[in-house]
């Protein structure tokens, strides 16, 4: 069976971004793959954060990830499971500085900061790690980790050229509709927890009232026709891409007179898709310890699941 991967950073509340672009394509994989699924507290160290407000973050987001339905994964917290930052010096010291500087993310996270975490330019080493450690076939992203994906496949090859064929390299696959969905009050710029506007992004857990204003008040163009058209019409392209992704129907299904009878039905759509999830959250959350003990058991397993590869890749490299 093929072997799946992929982690979600709690740098704040996840969105419908995550839900669509990456959530529901691993909820859909646990019934063909071996999936193991993580919270990567590690990697919301990389830019300015609060310790309490982390710790918080962290336990929402493995709760959300339960209940939008990877509760037949393994699932455990990043930081819990030592052999991550183990295995991510060993790519550290394999991956070069100019590939490190020139990821995309990095430039541009780091041109809008004055004061730049070492950790930001290292993460997709991290990233990597992560990935490696499973051995994994398939990682479900949105398209914003495609590069990080390529630059884990290069780390790989490369450790398996200079030490022996230790890692499994691993391949992306991005949703057909979602792999970017856009932020609702500016279209051209990706929806995200911490670099999109709180007016144009969903949360997992807004309220009903707060989703349908957001969506009312999507940014779309002077036109009146609704049609697929990301380059010129990316407001509007975004709302399809929304209501096929949240209905399960073809963007090409959907024909609409106005934006107003587009943007009510996208509402509709997306309150109706995070009911459910918000209805199990909360059922989730009342029961804190059953939490605290799944997310321990997790990172047991895990731990010993990946102590062979750690091994191995200690081995190759040269350490005793
Ligand atoms: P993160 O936490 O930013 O996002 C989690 C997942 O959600 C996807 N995503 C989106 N997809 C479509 N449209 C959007 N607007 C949108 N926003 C986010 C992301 O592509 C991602 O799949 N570095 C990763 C977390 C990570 C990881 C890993 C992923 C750590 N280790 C190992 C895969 C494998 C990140 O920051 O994703």
């Amino acid at each position: 069976t093929k072997r799946v991967f992929t982690a979600f950073k709690p740098t704040g509340h996840l969105t419908l971004g995550n839900l669509l672009g990456a959530i529901v394509p691993a909820v859909r994989l646990q019934d063909e793959a071996d999936c193991v699924y993580a919270v990567a507290d590690l990697h919301a160290l990389t830019i300015k954060h609060d310790p309490e407000r982390l710790r918080a973050n962290t336990r929402e987001a493995a709760t959300l990830l339960l209940a939008c339905g990877l509760d037949r994964s393994l699932l455990y917290i990043q930081s819990q499971v030592p052999a991550h930052t183990e295995l991510a010096y060993l790519l550290e010291s394999t991956a070069h500085y100019g590939e490190m500087r020139r990821m995309i993310q990095f430039k541009e996270k780091s041109a809008a900061q004055e004061e730049v975490r070492l950790s930001l330019l290292t993460y997709p080493a991290l990233m990597a790690a992560d990935i490696l450690l499973h051995r994994v076939d398939v990682v479900p992203v949105g398209e914003d980790q495609r590069q990080h994906v390529e630059l884990t496949r290069d780390l790989a090859l490369r450790f398996n050229r200079l030490y022996g064929e230790v890692f499994t390299v691993p391949e992306a696959v991005h949703p057909r509709v979602a792999a970017r969905i856009m932020d609702l009050s500016d279209p051209t710029s990706k929806m995200g927890k911490s670099d999109g506007s709180a007016a144009g992004t969903v949360y997992l857990l807004d309220r009903p009232d707060d989703i349908r204003r957001k969506v009312m008040r999507a940014v779309t163009d002077s036109g009146t026709e609704v049609r697929h058209d990301p380059v010129g019409k990316p407001g509007v392209s975004n709302l399809l891409a929304l209501l096929a992704a949240c209905s399960d129907r073809p963007v090409e299904s959907f024909s609409y007179g106005s934006y107003g009878a587009l943007k009510r039905d996208v509402a509709e759509a997306v309150v109706e898709r995070l009911r459910p999830v918000q209805e199990r959250y909360a059922e989730l959350s009342a029961d804190q310890a059953e939490l605290s003990r799944l997310l321990s058991d997790g990172a047991a397993l895990a731990t010993r699941r990946t102590a062979g590869l750690l091994a191995e890749a200690r081995q190759a490299i040269g350490l005793p």
